[in-house]
């Protein structure tokens, strides 16, 4: 994310204590404000998260004029312009640091009756594209690319047609361009996956009553319905909140509870690996809103053992590794990560990132193509880079907790992309982190 230079030092802590309500999902904020937009009629959207990506979602279809309120923090009232009522907006899209803001606006793009444009910051104008351009293309859109790197032109104005499409990758985000497509294809879209993903964008769809068929691995639509106004209430992330549970497991003494996260299991990967790991982590109050399933965590410290991480949790837990790797840290004996390639494609190659902070404070972490071995030991204080990655940036922030002295964590802002709030939420329950640049 553009803007000033922000860094943190995070310095090691007593117990933490107490309640915290970390922001709204990411993911579904996003194609909360997409469908809403396409819809027929207004919906409220609850519990959004007002970061960097998010905010760079809703002004994407501002720009393509759809009236987009915003009552108070959190909230958004969406004045949806139905399927064909979105405008050619007047200059570039700029989806910032967000992966998924691109590509699934890649999908929808794809199919209005206008050219578009999409940019976006440093990192994500190096992130691959073409696995999104290639089925794309196979229904007919055309999609300029730097290689496939952005900037993207999308050409409006093709007649797009259904596919059946086995994803080679596990991913989201390539599944839900494709469906998105779908809705102004003609014909069926099917798509099918290697491992079930994250399943937002076809539990809402459904929601916004679009006829979709999914199970876990599968979806298909036919295009040529609509999309009726509704309204989304939004769980806080597990993304986010698994930097509390993470800390919450290392600190000694502490007891943490971490309220109304959003308990996907799509999502929630990291919670059976700590578990096998020696984490002691309870599910209470659990619920289901807007049919997706919610509770509060319970977590207290406990010691960890070293393992070899099983391969069908990984992609469950694909945004959690940055701070699996600090438990691993400072587990006992070795944790073997595999099969989770896609980390060096992310906001940051997070395996590199990672490895450099973690082996700064002292841990012994060799790389390989797919993951890591990382032995745990004893972390020394140190300097280390996000690499403006938000999520290596809060997980160097909670090793410093149980550092000997205080970790210095240069390149910090994008924290904002997902979690504005954190040093301060962080703090609340007994971080010790300050700004670097605030005397
Ligand atoms: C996301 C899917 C995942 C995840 C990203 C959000 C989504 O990406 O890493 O943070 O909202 O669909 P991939 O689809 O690239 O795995």
């Amino acid at each position: 994310m553009s803007g000033s230079r922000v860094d943190w030092t995070s310095s090691p802590s007593s117990a933490l204590h107490g309640e915290v309500v970390v922001p709204g999902d990411k993911s579904i904020s996003h194609r909360a404000i997409m469908l809403a937009a396409i819809a027929e009629g207004s919906s409220r959207i609850t519990g959004f998260l007002e970061g960097g990506d998010t905010l760079a979602t809703a002004r994407a279809f501002s720009l393509m004029g759809v009236d987009i309120e915003s009552p108070r923090d959190n909230e958004r009232v969406v004045h949806g312009v139905g399927l064909y009522g979105l405008h050619r907006p007047d200059a570039p899209i700029d989806c910032g640091n967000a992966g998924t803001g691109m590509r699934l606006l890649m999908g929808l793009l794809a199919g209005q009756r206008f050219d578009s444009t999409l940019i976006g910051d440093e990192s994500l104008s190096l992130r691959p594209m073409r696995r999104v351009i290639e089925p794309l293309s196979r229904m007919n859109a055309r999609i300029d690319s730097n290689n496939g790197l952005p900037p993207l032109r999308v050409r409006g104005s093709q007649t797009l047609s259904g596919i059946r499409y086995e994803v080679p990758i596990a991913s989201a985000q390539v599944k839900s361009a494709i469906l998105l497509a779908g809705l102004y294809a003609r014909g069926e879209t099917e798509v099918i996956e290697p491992h079930p993903t994250r399943d937002y964008t076809e539990s809402m769809l459904s929601a916004f009553g679009f006829p979709i068929e999914f199970s876990e691995g599968r979806a298909k639509i036919v295009g040529g319905h609509r999309l009726r106004a509704v309204d989304v209430d939004v769980p806080a992330d597990f993304s986010s909140a698994a930097f509390f549970i993470v800390a919450a497991t290392i600190v000694s003494g502490s007891e943490l509870t971490i309220k109304n996260v959003g308990l996907n299991p799509r999502r929630t990967g990291l919670l059976p690996v700590l578990r096998l790991m020696g984490a002691n982590i309870v599910e209470t109050n659990s619920r289901v809103v807007g049919g997706e399933r919610v509770g509060d965590l319970f977590v207290r410290s406990a010691s960890l053992r070293g393992i070899e991480v099983p391969i069908e949790h990984v992609p469950d837990m694909i945004d959690e590794f940055p701070i699996l790797f600090v438990a691993a840290a400072v587990a006992q004996g070795a944790t073997r990560v595999t099969g989770a390639a896609e980390l060096r494609v992310k906001e940051s190659d997070r395996i590199a990132v990672m490895a450099a902070g973690l082996q700064k404070l002292g841990i012994t972490i060799e790389e390989t193509p797919d993951g890591a071995v990382i032995r745990g030991g004893k972390l020394t204080d140190g300097n280390v880079t996000s690499a403006g990655d938000h999520r290596c940036a809060m997980s160097f922030a909670v090793a410093g907790l149980v550092c000997d002295d205080a970790v210095a964590i240069v390149d910090c802002a994008n924290v904002g992309t997902s979690f504005p709030d954190f040093l301060a939420l962080a703090n609340s329950v007994g971080f010790a982190m300050a700004d670097a640049n605030r005397t």
